[in-house]
């Protein structure tokens, strides 16, 4: 080769490996609006062994996946996996339905459920789950007629009535909801219609042995053994359009279900996760990231121990608590965990040092620009001013949630004082009548889900730490005077302010809430519980809020700036916006990682290892006939059944109950979880070692025909 085209070729090779290189820091990074899917995006897609087209992820002409991948209740997604409307979703986002038609006499829980025929699915009444109609960017039409000369108040005033137009109008003449939401922090508004149902029943759970095995000590690591999966039924009425429970509704028939690949999956194949990821803050300055890992996780991980410890003592004492508990232990041990996770990996890889670089690179960049690079240098230094100004109010402002809220009495005390009307005498007694008898039914699921003695242990160990966490001059006067007269330390303040308080005593609670109902609140403002809940939620709102909002508010506007500083500095690269509970794509790889030195994980569990943990722990223990099913299949000719694989999907809380689809668009598993050491990926995505965690859908069929003897659900899906 003569010299000149060797030369030329280093050349081009070198330029081809910094650009790819490039492309390599973000592979596998980012959650897609289908619409941001860009022909850059497409080619690394198809470069990754996707096989389908953008139109077959989202299209409002042809069904696509939105059409099969759904909103599942508050925050979870699930998909509709046959042409009768059954849906797959996690174990753990249906546990607060298979909760609550658990008692001790019929545990599903314990025992798992599985409904023989229709007839045996069971309705959960505020359960719905929402399909995605369309979506579409309307910032210009939610902005139109704002101008820089009107003040904030103008300004909003006009944004909201914009904002209430555009929903209005997307939906005239139809049974949707509208929804418009921020995207890319605020910068751009985009509208979402849904389409709503309301009859969903639940049709399958395996037991928590299978469901919830490994409980806390495997929750957020891998290797993993869960088989975290439930099924459930959309109800439609006789048009297949939503309707409100009835006993003639019957299963609705989707524009799109997911077929199911049995065929398998090897290192390397494409993964795609569909769904409706909750919340990421990928692009916050270094100072974000300090107070997050070094005092707010801390904290608020330190305080939820003690919850824990008292929880879990309680549940392992009795069956009935057991099931009381179940679904807010599982709550508080899984942010819990995961916030140990995300503070340790953002240390070890170095996120905060890393996103200092990229400020350095960024002021190096606005600095050469002169007066037009003033304000991208402005909103870092208010970022970097804001946010130390924040961590003095981060654990006030967040303790109303974590200490104080947070007790199950203090939603029944709230509840009762939201009896309270402005006319009281112009009630009807019907109206009285019902607003009771609703009254008493959110307060009956309050104690149903709980033990007054429990309670009262909790109740001390928060309020504790509410005043011993928050700085001695920011606390109210009022409650300080509280303790002086009924201090912890002789059992004085708890006496006090929880027993005395008698919110476990129906007798008393209804006689009060006749009386509130009535307009006379006195007895309720004596009631030492509500003085206290009282005075802290004053000095939340008229102190530590307004505070927090101040510096926040004016933190939102210089995050903008410097997101779009981030975005000018790198003009090649295709920005996606934070989750933000919207349908998103993300695609990915089947593959293992190094956790650290000398450990490298593989990408699969089968079986096997179910055999291996079962009974070593209290989070695996198993009944021995179900540990003999194991035990049998190991040793069956098919073999061990693969139960759970990772991939480097960027994903997050939301996506739980995520279809994980191979590359032709077929179902290959249910994401569940993320790795220990990625967990820092809602603020950090580092493709070495983030990975999603997905419930092999071959496990899941096993489990349904040799646990769940439901054969009949497999036969309604398409299997491939
Ligand atoms: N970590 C998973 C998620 O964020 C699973 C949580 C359920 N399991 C548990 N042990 N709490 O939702
Ligand atoms: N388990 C999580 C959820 O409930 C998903 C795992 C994650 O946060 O990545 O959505």
């Amino acid at each position: 080769m003569p010299n000149l085209i060797r030369r030329f070729s280093r050349l081009l090779l070198l330029s081809f490996l910094v650009l790819f290189s490039r492309q390599i820091a973000f592979a596998d990074e980012g959650m897609w609006p289908p619409m941001l899917i860009n022909s850059a995006i497409f080619e690394q897609m198809k470069a990754k062994g996707f096989l389908l087209t953008p139109e077959s992820i989202y299209s409002t002409t042809n069904p696509s996946l939105k059409d099969a991948v759904v909103l599942f209740g508050r925050g979870c997604t699930a998909e509709i996996i046959s042409n009768q409307g059954l849906l797959l979703t996690n174990h753990h986002c249906g546990h607060g339905q298979i909760q609550s038609h658990s008692t001790i006499q019929n545990d599903y829980l314990q025992n798992g459920f599985w409904a023989k025929n229709r007839q045996e699915e069971l309705a959960n009444p505020g359960l719905t789950i929402s399909i995605l109609v369309r979506m579409e960017d309307v910032t210009q039409q939610c902005e139109a007629g704002i101008t820089p000369a009107m003040n904030p108040k103008e300004k909003n005033d006009l944004f909201a009535a914009n904002v209430k137009k555009v929903a209005a109008k997307s939906t005239e003449g139809t049974h949707y909801q509208a929804q418009i939401r921020p995207f890319f922090g605020g910068l751009q508004q985009w509208l979402l219609v849904y389409e709503t149902f309301q009859d969903i029943r639940l049709v399958g759970a395996p037991p928590n042995s299978i469901g919830k095995f490994g409980g806390d000590t495997d929750n957020w690591v891998w290797p993993r053994h869960t088989g975290d999966f439930c099924l459930f039924r959309i109800y439609a009425g006789k048009d297949n359009k939503p309707a409100a429970y009835s006993p003639d509704n019957v299963p609705y028939v989707p524009k799109k279900y997911l077929p199911v690949s049995t065929t398998g999956i090897k290192e390397g194949d494409f993964t795609m996760i569909v769904g409706y990821p909750g919340r990421t803050n990928e692009y916050l300055p270094s100072y974000a990231l300090e107070l997050v890992t070094k005092v707010s996780n801390p904290k608020k991980i330190a305080l939820r121990t003690k919850r824990l410890d008292i929880i879990n003592e309680a549940m392992r004492s009795s069956q009935l608590n057991r099931i009381k508990y179940s679904s807010t232990q599982a709550d508080i041990a899984n942010a819990w965990k995961k916030w140990q996770g995300e503070s340790l990996g953002m240390m070890k890889a170095d996120a905060i040092a890393s996103k200092q670089k990229t400020e350095e690179r960024y002021r190096a960049f606005f600095s050469q620009k002169g007066t037009e690079g003033k304000s991208y240098l402005d909103a870092l230094e208010d970022l970097k001013n804001g946010y130390s100004q924040l961590t003095k109010l981060s654990i006030p402002a967040q303790y109303q949630g974590e200490a104080v809220t947070a007790n199950d009495v203090y939603a029944i005390v709230n509840t009762t004082e939201k009896l309270l009307v402005r006319n009281p005498k112009q009630m009807d007694d019907a109206t009285r009548a019902k607003k009771l008898a609703d009254f008493k039914a959110i307060v009956r699921s309050v104690w149903k889900d709980t033990d007054p003695a429990v309670e009262r242990a909790l109740f001390e160990v928060t309020i504790s730490a509410y005043r011993k966490d928050i700085p001695d001059d920011m606390h109210s006067g009022n409650f300080l005077k509280m303790l002086e007269k009924n201090p912890f330390d002789k059992g004085q303040f708890v006496k006090t302010y929880f027993d005395e308080g008698k919110w476990f005593d129906s007798v008393y609670v209804w006689k009060l809430a006749g009386k509130v109902l009535k307009g006379d609140s006195s007895s309720l403002m004596k009631n030492p519980t509500w003085q206290l809940f009282h005075t802290l939620d004053q000095q939340f709102n008229t102190v530590f809020l307004p505070a927090y909002q101040k510096i926040n508010g004016g933190l939102e506007k210089s995050q903008q700036t410097f997101f779009t500083g981030l975005m000018e500095m790198d003009k090649s690269r295709t920005f996606y916006p934070d989750a933000n509970s919207t349908f998103r794509v993300a695609f990915g790889n089947v593959a293992g990682y190094t956790a650290k030195d000398g450990v490298k994980y593989d990408w699969q569990t089968h079986t096997t290892g179910i055999s291996e943990k079962a009974d070593t722990e209290l989070d695996f223990m198993m009944d021995p006939s179900l540990k003999k099913k194991f035990a049998d299949q190991n040793a069956s000719k098919t073999g061990p059944v693969p139960v759970a694989f990772i991939a480097s999907n960027h994903s997050t809380g939301g996506n739980s109950g995520s279809p994980v689809l191979n590359a032709k668009g077929e179902l290959i598993g249910v994401n569940f979880d993320r790795v220990w050491e990625g967990t820092m990926s809602d603020y950090y995505f580092d493709s070495r070692i983030c990975r999603n965690i997905t419930c092999d859908i071959r496990y899941i069929l096993w489990v349904i025909e040799n646990v769940g003897n439901s054969q009949h659900l497999v036969k309604e899906m398409e299997l491939r």
